[in-house]
């Protein structure tokens, strides 16, 4: 099928490699030159595993062209995936402006039926406003009501997981698919269908609904996991303070089949392009629906200080004042397998060491050069700070004289380090681990004095 993608973000980038790479005809449009400078030189602008294979692959086959050529992708495709940035505005909610321009632009141009996608996580009601903005934009050319120019607004979130974007599209748990109940509703199911055929051979995933439905889902899956790390978080702060062990309680809990086991980790608090967003961003529908969701307001609340509990953890250790203390600190991205570092714990933990006149040695293994952007801008202000923060190119690197060892993101590698040698070269064999990666019995027979989140010391 020929299908055009609006947006080379995270979204846009993964969805339009992979049905590129199952057969389909893909056009990706970018209003960004540079991005698609990028990806016309065979590279990829985002780390995401197997994505650039996927790329190489199908450009050499033909099948996928990016281009910022507005009305040649308009043309392109029957069917047109809005995946642009919804960005937060400065009172929390989704900022639709790019989703908005991109349906200005697909009436501007459309040239025959149209299956216009809302895949970006927009808040609900949307699609209507989407459909509104292509209506007026079909007015505007007196092609207004013509059966050549008619389109239908079908909401299809996308529940990805950055790091494992590819494998997660390719092997769905669901395909949500909101679409309206008229003829033109049913005209864009069967493309839909055909579509997402392929993903559907050994047992139906799709889920069809009303477009309304489909947008609240997104926002409710990701409302409902964020609600359970910091219930995990608040449960991890409390069995700190009566001595019970949180990864027991996890496993305790988990093992029934209606809690489950998954998102159940107490950590440093979640972060990312998503939870955090979409959390406020459901708030605050809430709020202008003249209705408050408390347990999310508390979900936030809990989120924020958890970023801090490592640091409050530390402090407890050595004292307020951390002037002359270096600390190592191993995983700066969001979580492993991604360079990407919005709202990632490291960027709260990192900059209240600094202020307390630490000096921090860190190292990633993907993010450094993202690390080296992030914090020229969040330590704009405060050079000294700046200045006493190194990136560094090896997870032993960061080590030598340390006073402790601050652990943030769970990455494979940080997972059986060489302790013998890791206690040789550090000053003080202390570890802050954000992400429970060890054991605190194995750690003492180290001789390692560990402090864990909601874990016995
Ligand atoms: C999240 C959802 O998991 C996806 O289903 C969704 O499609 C995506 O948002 C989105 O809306 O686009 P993502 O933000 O990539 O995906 O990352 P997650 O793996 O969900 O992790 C989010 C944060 O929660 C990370 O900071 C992670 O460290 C933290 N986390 C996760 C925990 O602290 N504990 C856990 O048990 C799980």
């Amino acid at each position: 099928m020929k299908i055009t993608i609006i947006g080379t973000g995270y979204v846009g980038l993964v969805t339009g490699a992979c049905l590129a790479e199952i057969g389909n005809d893909v056009f990706c449009l970018d209003v960004d030159p540079r991005k698609i400078d990028i990806l016309n030189n065979g590279g990829v602008p985002i780390h995401e595993p197997g994505l650039r294979e996927i790329i190489a692959r199908t450009r050499a086959h033909g099948r996928i062209t990016f281009s910022t050529d507005v009305k040649a992708s308009v043309e392109h495709g029957e069917i047109q995936f809005i995946a642009v940035g919804t960005p937060p505005d400065e009172d929390g909610s989704a900022d639709l402006q790019y989703v908005l321009e991109a349906a200005r632009n697909i009436g501007r141009y459309m040239n025959g039926f149209k299956v216009i996608v809302d895949k970006s996580t927009v808040p609900v009601g949307t699609a209507e406003r989407v459909r509104s903005v292509v209506m007026a934009e079909l007015e505007a050319r007196g092609a207004g009501g013509s059966d050549a120019h008619s389109f239908s607004v079908v909401s299809n979130p996308e529940f990805l997981k950055e790091g494992a974007a590819v494998e997660d599209f390719m092997r769905p748990d669901r395909i949500v698919i909101g679409i309206d109940d008229d003829e033109r509703g049913r005209l864009a199911r069967e493309k839909m269908k055909r579509l997402y055929a392929p993903f559907n051979r050994n047992h139906e995933r799709t889920l069809y609904m009303d477009v309304r439905s489909a947008e609240f889902t997104k926002y409710a899956a990701n409302a409902m996991l964020a609600t359970r790390i910091s219930f995990m978080n608040e449960m991890s702060n409390l069995a700190d303070r009566v001595g019970a062990d949180i990864e027991a309680v996890r496993r305790g809990i988990g093992s029934d089949p209606r809690i489950g086991y998954h998102f159940l980790y107490a950590g440093v608090g979640y972060g990312g392009s998503c939870f955090p967003k979409d959390v406020q961003a459901l708030v605050r529908t809430a709020g202008e629906n003249g209705h408050r969701l408390r347990i999310l307001e508390a979900v936030e609340d809990v989120n924020h200080e958890q970023k801090q509990v490592l640091v409050q953890k530390i402090e407890n250790v050595l004292g307020r004042d951390l002037t002359g203390r270096t600390f190592a600190v191993w995983g700066l991205s969001f979580k492993p397998n991604t360079d990407d570092m919005r709202e990632a714990p490291s960027r709260r933990v990192i900059a209240a060491l600094l202020a307390r006149g630490a000096r921090v040695r860190a190292y990633d293994p993907v993010a450094l050069d993202e690390a080296r952007r992030v914090f020229a801008l969040d330590l704009a202000h405060e050079p000294d700070a700046l200045a006493r923060l190194s990136l560094v190119s090896s997870q032993e690197e960061a080590l030598p004289d340390a006073d402790a060892l601050v652990i943030l993101t769970e990455w494979k590698e940080f997972k059986s380090p060489d302790f013998m040698h890791m206690t040789s070269v550090l000053k003080n064999s202390v570890i802050f681990d954000g992400r429970n990666l060890y054991e605190p019995e194995a750690m003492a027979e180290l001789g390692i004095d560990y402090y864990a989140i909601g874990r016995p010391h």
